[in-house]
């Protein structure tokens, strides 16, 4: 693939598609779900409840990548609302990941996304 191929491609098509965003989600949902910090964000959520945001953060990461997804979700800011999210929780959360480009391009979207518009 040439410099141009790349640049031709969408960010949904540079982070390696569905499969590998899915992953990454996962990933960072793992962390977030498990961290002494922020665990008790998720507290008293079914299961169920779980799965069904998780399916919800895959569907933003791949409809904000350009990806073939339409995000049905809450905006962030009424997602989010209430639960007093500060800025170390933030801190926390954005803590940098091993170097792996998913990840951490998954990273950028969710700041851009994001941290305009969740703080409550
Ligand atoms: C410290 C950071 C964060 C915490 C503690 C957090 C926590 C949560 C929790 C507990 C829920 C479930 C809410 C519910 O069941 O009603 C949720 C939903 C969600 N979060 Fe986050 N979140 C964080 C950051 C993010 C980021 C960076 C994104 C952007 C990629 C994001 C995207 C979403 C989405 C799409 C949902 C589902 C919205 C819906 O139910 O309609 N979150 N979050």
């Amino acid at each position: 693939m040439t410099t141009s191929d790349a640049q031709d491609q969408s960010l949904y098509q540079r982070l390696g598609g569905y499969d590998a965003i899915a992953a990454a989600t996962d990933d960072l949902l793992g962390r977030l779900q498990t961290d002494p910090r922020l665990k008790d964000f998720w507290k008293g959520a079914s299961a169920d409840n779980r799965r069904k945001a998780r399916q919800l953060i895959v569907d933003y990461m791949v409809d904000a990548a350009g990806g073939p997804a339409f995000y049905v979700g809450r905006d962030m800011k009424r997602a989010h609302e209430g639960m007093r999210i500060d800025d170390e929780d933030w801190a926390v959360f954005m803590r940098p990941l091993p170097q792996r480009s998913t990840i951490s391009a998954c990273h950028r979207v969710s700041g851009m996304m994001c941290s305009a518009s969740s703080r409550a």
